[in-house]
């Protein structure tokens, strides 16, 4: 990698990203070092990380910040209606949610991406910040490719 995490634009992030994923195709591996990677890059990130679906639900996975809630129902919190409507959720003012799931009461605005191959709900990438309103259009459009990598990744393997 040529230059710091920290310092990495939104098309080098995502660079960046694919250079990892070409070397693995282990679901766990590589989201573990998604996570990483976004909670470096991502400036007024306070977690950035993955919930899997395992049996019906939203189980924790590999992830980058505070200690989070372990299992979130399928239509619950952000997390559950991202996976129900498999569309990216983004919140501007967790607190105005009906239903957030609170993990972290720092957390202010969030954004989750909902991971879909072959037409099966794999999990979401969640990433929260402290600050409102953090999440741009820009944003969603780099993490849904950020996803859209993983996923074709995983296809592939
Ligand atoms: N806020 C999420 C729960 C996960 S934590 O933010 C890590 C939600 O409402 O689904």
């Amino acid at each position: 990698m040529s230059a710091p995490l920290h310092r990495l634009s939104i098309d080098d992030l995502l660079d960046s990203v694919r250079a990892v994923l070409a070397d693995e195709s282990d679901l766990i591996a590589n989201t573990a070092n998604i996570a990483s990677m976004l909670f470096e890059a991502l400036p007024d990130v306070n977690w950035a990380g993955f919930y899997l679906h395992k049996g019906g639900e939203l189980v924790l996975g590999p992830f980058q910040g505070r200690l989070a809630c372990t299992r979130i129902t399928i239509g619950k919190g952000v997390c559950g209606t991202a996976a129900q409507q498999r569309e990216t959720v983004v919140v501007d003012d967790v607190h105005a949610f009906p239903g957030h799931i609170a993990c972290d009461a720092v957390s202010a605005s969030e954004i989750v991406v909902p991971i879909v191959a072959n037409g099966a709900l794999v999990g979401v990438l969640d990433i929260d910040s402290p600050v409102p309103a953090r999440f741009s259009a820009q944003d969603k459009v780099m993490l849904e490719a950020v996803v859209a990598a993983l996923v074709e990744r995983l296809s592939v393997a």
